[in-house]
């Protein structure tokens, strides 16, 4: 705990800002944080989910600093760069689609998926985007109303933007409609087509649905096999469009590149953002090229969108991506951790539910295993005491109970097994202090 510091901190910025650890960070290399005193913490955040090249990766910070030399701002609607046509041809090379694609970059994530809502709007001529539950895509006006979510996220900013309906996603260990996996999975998509057609919007009235391929913020949840094809398929029958966000899942976090190439769909548009650049604030949208066409001249642009150093670094980022391999990496890495999780499953009843795909895991804890009462409390506690042992882990979840681990994919894997090693003493802890 660094107090004077969180003191000065709490002073200074808008109680709105609020880090889970009271830590002020001076350095950090690869999966490694040091804060202002000295102390180092072994990082299973990587910044929410940003940094998975690692901290100060030297190949991007020689990029970026060959970059800065040369140009560092050019705003898009006054003049084209390198930077940005080598990362808009990259970037369209490795998303998935078989179609024409073209791409536009913005600063943020929330940003992202505010431009690709404007595109399906535009390219359909129709307004409602559905959107689900126990989601995340971002704090602005727009991106609220999408969020699934009410605290913290919407407390107390209504009124929302119209336009978004909001429908149960497939939370399978907490199924919105009571079910158990397998039936539960196309629960929502029957519910689509056979109630929310006739009683909410009409099918030809859809413009798109947005998803997360994997819920980040809402606590990791996978959605069951088959959700996204039969998704795609309700949605192909009124030429309604998808969107999907891959902010937090993208750029190897589960395995492959791009999460929804697990589940056998090509999106029309996909978000990216966080680790694209690898923690400089770059987003972006790909997509069908006649989507993307159909904004008129000017209706994208802003100052800052796609910086030159930061197009340049997420240039880098691809590159270092495909030639390290870096996807089976957070595979096989996820693949060690979730068999760790899995033994602490069976040793610790506080475990309710151990999920996630590639190096984006999570555990839910439950007060028990029958009520699968959220142990919001004990994710408190396991949180603290793991950072007190050095190792920075972050919480999610409708009921803040679920903690996840996603360190850069980078790390090695001696202070992998560490961080691994200090979560399972910090749960063992406790969950004696629970019982
Ligand atoms: C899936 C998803 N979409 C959108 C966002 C918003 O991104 P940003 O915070 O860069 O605006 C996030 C951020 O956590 C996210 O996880």
């Amino acid at each position: 705990m660094n107090s004077e510091e969180m003191a000065r901190l709490k002073k200074l910025l808008s109680g709105g800002i609020s880090p889970l650890h009271p830590i002020v960070i001076r350095r950090a290399s690869n999966a490694v944080i040091e804060d202002v005193r000295g102390n180092r913490y072994i990082d299973f955040t990587s910044g929410i989910g940003v940094t998975n090249l690692g901290h100060a990766n030297p190949e991007l910070v020689a990029v970026a600093r060959e970059q800065l030399e040369r140009l560092w701002h050019m705003a898009i609607p006054v003049a084209g760069y390198e930077p940005i046509l080598n990362l808009a041809e990259s970037l369209s090379r490795i998303s998935p689609g078989s179609y024409n694609k073209k791409t536009a970059f913005f600063n943020s994530g929330a940003e992202a998926v505010e431009n690709a809502v404007k595109a399906v709007r535009k390219a359909t001529k129709r307004q409602t985007i559905i959107a689900f539950e126990n989601s995340f895509h971002g704090r602005t006006s727009l991106t609220m109303a999408l969020t699934g979510k009410y605290k913290p996220y919407k407390q107390d900013f209504e009124p929302f933007a119209p336009g978004v309906e909001l429908v149960p996603y497939p939370y399978c260990y907490r199924c919105p409609f009571g079910h158990d996996y397998p039936p539960c999975c196309m629960q929502t998509v029957e519910y689509l087509r056979k109630h929310f057609v006739h009683t909410r919007v009409p099918g030809e009235k859809i413009a798109a649905a947005i998803a997360e391929p994997i819920q980040g913020e809402g606590g990791f949840i996978v959605p069951p096999d088959g959700f996204f094809k039969e998704l795609k398929s309700f949605l192909d029958e009124y030429g309604a469009k998808l969107i999907v966000d891959e902010i937090q899942t993208g750029f190897g976090r589960t395995g492959k590149m791009f999460a929804i190439e697990h589940f056998g769909v090509e999106p029309d548009i996909m978000t990216v953002g966080k680790a694209i650049a690898n923690g400089l604030p770059l987003s972006g949208i790909v997509g069908r090229a006649e989507i993307l066409d159909s904004i008129h001249a000017g209706g994208y642009g802003g100052t800052y969108v796609g910086n030159a150093v930061a197009c340049a670094v997420a240039a880098k980022v691809i590159e270092i991506f495909e030639r390290d391999r870096i996807p089976e990496r957070a595979a096989v890495l996820g693949s060690m951790a979730e068999r760790r999780l899995r033994e602490m499953f069976e040793e610790y009843p506080l475990i309710g539910d151990v999920r996630g795909k590639g190096l984006m895991l999570a555990v839910e804890l439950v007060t028990d295993r029958r009520s699968k009462k959220p142990a919001e409390e004990a994710a408190r506690k396991t949180v603290e005491k793991a950072r007190d042992r050095g190792l920075l882990l972050l919480k999610a979840g409708l009921h803040n109970n679920v903690v996840r681990l996603h360190p850069p994919i980078t790390i090695d894997d001696e202070t992998f097994s560490k961080g691994l090693d200090i979560l399972e003493d910090s749960i063992r802890e406790v969950s004696r202090e629970e019982t």
